[in-house]
């Protein structure tokens, strides 16, 4: 039996490896790796896929992350922010397309005060619909708030374990106060998702081995992995890696094995730099979808990325499309919130 072998076997039946173990399954082709991850998807998860409708409520930010077509210092950016009410409107629209979720999520935007989300949470949650949060970096009071106003869940990707990087990557942010962030959240009882970028300049596969043993020490409940994609409005505009894809995807799959219970998303990122790419996900790992339900105008202007998909589509038709696709593949969507069942 190969090497390769030996540790797919180890890890599917302890779902631990170390380091150069996971480093081995990184360099591999990634073949036997991603068929891994799916039998255990299947085994520990089943054939369910979740879908999670976003709102992108405002593409206003105050941080400079290098990688970002949202960082503050892009002048270019046609900012936007929805009001409190018109958030509520499309979490309702979340509601009537079928969606058991809605994920809130903006850049670093100050306008929305603790106040201010509270009630936005609060008026959603009238509806029988979790509420995951992705707004970045607050205090421990303020995610206490949300959590009393009854969000359920909170995104808040760590994205890069190698501090080095990290700092080059976020002009002014410290890697400690994220991780704190992190832990905050779990200590107050959010669901709590985290993740990584993959394939930022000077990113080594040893570092991103090292993210995927964060995510199994801080035992997160969801796990957003995606390609870097290179924003021409960045300083990182010429740092295109044509290999991202197939490193990211093979960190998603190792992700799954270390973590064979937790929600998994097949990022949209994935799907911008391959037409397969949600697809050729849930068939190595992932069990989520996070379709947007804004119309066109805002889904163009909250561009993280260039080249997003579903641009010109219609809510109500990405929402038909992607429950095909998963139909395509013998999977089908799930009919409740989809919280992380403990299972391990
Ligand atoms: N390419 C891919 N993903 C990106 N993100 C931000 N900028 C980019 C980019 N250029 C990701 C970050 C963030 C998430 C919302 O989007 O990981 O956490
Ligand atoms: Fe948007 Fe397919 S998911 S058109």
């Amino acid at each position: 039996m190969t090497s390769l072998n030996n540790i797919l076997e180890k890890a599917e039946q302890t779902h631990t490896l170390d380091k150069d173990e996971l480093i081995i399954l990184l360099n591999s082709d990634g073949k036997a790796l991603c068929e891994s991850a799916n039998k255990i998807r299947q085994k520990y998860i089943g054939d369910e896929v979740h879908l999670r409708g976003l709102i992108e409520f405002s593409n206003i930010c105050k941080c400079s992350c290098k990688y970002c077509g949202l960082r503050s210092p892009n002048q270019k950016a046609d900012r936007y922010r929805l009001e409190p009410d018109e958030i509520i409107e499309y979490a309702k629209k979340g509601v009537s397309l079928g969606y058991k979720t809605v994920v809130l999520q903006s850049g670093e935007d100050t306008y929305f005060s603790v106040d201010k989300m509270c009630y936005i949470i609060s008026e959603i949650k009238k509806n029988d619909i979790a509420v995951t949060l992705s707004i970045g970096e607050k205090t421990k009071e303020e995610y206490k708030a949300y959590k009393k106003s009854g969000a359920d869940r909170y995104l808040l990707r760590i994205e890069t374990t190698d501090k080095e990087l990290y700092k080059k990557m976020h002009p002014n942010m410290s890697y400690e106060n994220r991780v704190e962030c992190l832990y905050n959240l779990k200590d107050i009882g959010y669901e709590v998702g985290t993740g990584c970028l993959v394939g930022l300049p000077e990113q080594t596969i040893d570092s991103i081995a090292e993210d995927i043993l964060f995510f199994k020490d801080i035992n997160a409940d969801m796990i957003g992995i995606g390609p870097f994609i290179p924003h021409p409005e960045t300083p990182l505009k010429s740092e295109l890696n044509p290999q991202n894809f197939d490193i990211a995807l093979k960190a998603m799959a190792a992700t799954r094995l270390l973590l064979p219970d937790i929600n998994i998303p097949a990022t949209t990122a994935m799907e911008t730099i391959n037409p397969m790419g949600r697809i050729i996900a849930l068939n190595s790992g992932a069990n989520v979808v996070m379709p947007n339900i804004l119309d066109s105008d805002y889904k163009k202007k909250y561009e993280i990325y260039p080249n997003k998909i579903c641009l010109n589509e219609h809510s109500g038709k990405c929402r038909n499309c992607i429950e095909a696709k998963i139909k395509s593949i013998g999977r089908f969507v799930s009919e409740n919130k989809g919280f992380r069942k403990h299972i391990i």
